[in-house]
């Protein structure tokens, strides 16, 4: 642990190195699939090869005699999964797997071979034919409104206005759909006992919900299954929900009585755990000609499952990121026979902002303005769609610091007129926003007599800090240092902790954690008090923990007591206790604001012309997502965001075979993610302004909103280094060629 607190020094704000660092660093961290037991089996699902039709027969004799199977499941010989509703529970794909005959999306399940060995298992699987009644599928990328579009937002009468405006721009801009590839692949290892029920080791971002999920679906009570998720080597939103798969291998092992494994193959990954959504997009904007927004409209489609219902909500902050006294935002969706789709990192307004903001910059251009100055020219002065005030809105700090720190001041606004050892610059920017909310949060924090301390809570680190934030909001309360701290989290048995997504994890557990740790505080108080160590003190603020002691606040440590020799001498183990907060959509002081995180991306690429090259070279990116616990951890989310936002602007796009249905490029040699070759220049600097209507400490979350907006800013840069202004998404070297060749 690098950093070790002192009682003058809070741990939060301090860049402590992660808790679970050394265990990641010695390959000793545990991911589902690392979980391995004796008599365990290997699961490999069959999947379709057609898009749209019926099973007609599936042949799985040859597969049942082959060497190592234990048993070819298909939805003859399964058994029932229950069908749960969305109350019950979050899914991404209602529908059970291997629920009836019918085919709705290239790749889905079919049947199921359990075997000894991994290669058993996929030798037996390979073996198994299935004879299709086969439909032509549609997996056009064409969006068109398949009924009226629905309103989202509207105030004013921005038809009317858009038509009297003086400057005006009308876009259209489409994202491609994106597949979500986490190095960790999606897995489960289930294992089933008949007087204890299930134990799932999976990769999830919520554990909590996924028990319940996986409980209905299994027909038994929520306490007859535990969910283990020690590490994950990130979800970007396609862990929120438990998947198919879960559900085929918790089965198999009930069945067959014995573990059983089950790992995705980066194939299936495009097609069994879902999607972020193709969008088109269009923005019409007006303004006067000093640039004061008149009107804006955005009209977003994105496309759905045939049966499955998942809203790319890129109108997410359309609404009230600038001042517009008329506004209207509407969507529909379009239904394919694709697999279902789902959330990725930060869904809908990172498709969303890409539009908007390209609209942004385009209107600048027309207007012969700056395209920060036009930002600023229209930064309302509360949210215009709630007309509620913002908790902590500072976009303007961040425009303006985050210009100063990138240098836009010397930008040229001519295009292809920068350059640098023979390259041509773009400077683009764009601005960014995401939501700030509180799910519901229990946790518990343990002293203990050996003086080391247990923090717990079931939520998950999907690789954001977790483990090391909920450290530090422990030693906050108990002024401990870090090594003596032991952080539980990612199983059901522990309090039911937040799910990890819509960056919503840390927020939400800063006031569970710290109420479980003053709860431990006050119960240790107490027990000092009652063995006549202390004094009593009249009210328990009186007291509080520094280096490990208890003392009187306002005396020093060296005053008080080791906690260690108070639970020693009160002859205990372990002093617990329990904090919890309720969501934020129960709190009212948080219901009269608008809550939102905010920041600006300031982009440089370069353009050789003559190779047709383009490269990100540099980035700055300010963020506003309140107090920052760890900023060593905040830093890294959103680095990694905008390395995540140069594959969206000029790499990812998952490409359908119209004829198949298949999602052709489903691996990562075809489907092109950023790499550390790609990665730019990162400079990441946080606009700090503790938001005190979302929790305590003010922090607000920060794993999603990084990726909002970068697209824009990348494509706008292109649009200044080359004059080729994109707008379909990924930018692609054939857009540029032709461009630039200027000077
Ligand atoms: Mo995030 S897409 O809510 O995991």
């Amino acid at each position: 642990m690098s950093t070790t607190p002192s009682h003058t020094l809070s741990p939060i704000g301090a860049g402590w190195t992660r808790v679970e660092g050394p265990l990641k660093v010695a390959g000793r961290a545990r991911y589902a699939a690392d979980h391995h037991f004796p008599a365990m089996l290997y699961a490999v699902p069959v999947c379709a090869t057609v898009a749209r039709g019926r099973i007609r027969r599936i042949e799985t004799r040859v597969a049942q005699d082959m060497p190592g199977v234990r048993k070819v499941f298909t939805r003859e010989n399964i058994g029932r999964f229950s069908r749960i509703e969305e109350k019950t529970a979050k899914l991404d794909e209602y529908r059970p797997p291997l629920d009836d005959d019918v085919i709705r999306y290239y790749g889905q399940y079919v049947a199921l071979v359990v075997a000894g060995t991994l290669e058993q298992a996929c030798a037996a699987a390979a073996a198994i034919t299935v004879e299709y009644e086969e439909e032509p599928p549609d997996v056009s990328m064409e969006l068109a409104p398949e009924e009226a579009p629905q309103v989202e937002s509207e105030r004013g009468d921005a038809p009317s206005a858009f038509e009297r405006g003086e400057v005006c721009i009308d876009r259209v801009y489409t994202t491609p759909p994106e597949t979500n590839n986490p190095l960790e692949m999606h897995a489960t290892v289930a294992m089933y006992d008949e007087g204890q029920g299930f134990t799932l080791y999976e990769s999830s971002q919520a554990v909590v919900n996924h028990r319940v999920a996986l409980a209905a679906m299994l027909g038994e009570p929520p306490h007859r299954v535990r969910v283990i998720t020690e590490h994950v080597g990130s979800g970007f939103g396609s862990k929120l929900w438990p998947w198919g798969h879960s559900a085929l291998a918790a089965a198999a092992a009930r069945d067959v009585r014995q573990p059983v494994k089950l790992v995705l193959s980066r194939r299936m990954m495009f097609h069994n755990v879902g999607h972020r959504s193709n969008t088109r997009q269009r923005v019409r904007l007006s303004a006067t000609a000093d640039g004061k927004l008149t009107s804006l409209q955005h009209d977003y489609l994105f496309h759905v499952a045939r049966e499955e219902y998942h809203k790319e909500n890129c109108g997410e902050a359309s609404a009230f990121l600038y001042s517009t006294p008329n506004l209207r935002v509407t969507y529909g969706s379009a239904r394919r026979d694709i697999a279902p789709t789902t959330s990725m990192r930060g869904p809908g307004a990172v498709p969303g902002l890409y539009a908007i903001e390209s609209a942004m910059d385009e209107l600048a251009v027309a207007l012969g303005i700056d395209p920060v100055a036009l930002r600023l020219r229209n930064e309302p002065s509360r949210d215009e769609a709630s007309n509620l005030p913002f908790s902590s809105r500072h976009l303007r700090e961040c425009l303006v610091q985050g210009a100063e720190r990138f240098g836009w001041p010397r930008r040229d606004p001519r295009i292809g007129a920068m350059r640098r050892d023979g390259l041509v610059l773009g400077w683009g920017m764009a601005s960014c926003s995401w939501m700030a909310t509180r799910l519901k949060a229990e946790a518990q924090v343990d002293l203990r007599a050996d003086g080391t301390v247990r923090v717990a809570s079931a939520t998950q680190d999907i690789g954001t800090g977790t483990y090391t934030v909920m450290a530090q909001m422990t030693a906050h309360v108990l002024g401990v240092p870090a090594g003596c701290i032991e952080v539980q989290l990612g199983d059901t048995t522990l309090p039911a902790g937040p799910t990890s997504g819509g960056s919503m994890a840390t927020g939400s557990l800063v006031p569970a954690v710290l109420a479980a740790a003053r709860d431990a505080l006050a119960r240790l108080a107490h027990c000092a008090e009652r063995l006549g160590w202390v004094e009593p003190a009249e009210d328990v603020d009186a007291w509080c923990m520094s280096d490990g002691r208890l003392h009187r606040v306002g005396e020093p440590p060296a005053a008080g007591v080791a906690f260690e020799r108070i639970l020693q001498a009160a002859k205990l183990n372990v002093l617990s206790g329990r904090g919890s907060a309720k969501a934020s959509s129960k709190d009212p002081a948080y219901q009269r604001h608008s809550n939102h995180s905010f920041g600006a991306h300031f982009v440089e690429v370069t353009w050789e012309p003559a190779i047709a090259r383009l490269r990100v070279s540099r980035v700055v990116t300010a963020i506003d997502a309140g107090r920052i616990i760890n900023p060593r951890t905040g830093r890294n989310q959103v680095e990694g965001a905008i390395v995540m936002g140069v594959g969206m602007a000029l790499l990812e796009e998952t490409i359908y075979d119209e004829r198949s249905g298949a999602p052709i490029n489903n691996n990562l040699a075809d489907y092109m993610v950023a790499t550390h070759a790609d990665a730019p220049e990162i400079d990441v600097c946080f606009i700090e302004h503790p938001d005190v209507v979302l929790n305590e400490l003010g922090a607000r979350g920060i794993g999603e909103i990084g990726l909002a907006g970068i697209a824009a800013a990348i494509a706008s840069a292109v649009y200044h280094a080359t004059g080729v202004r994109v707008r379909d998404l990924p930018v692609k070297i054939e857009d540029l060629l032709g461009s630039g060749s200027a000077p």
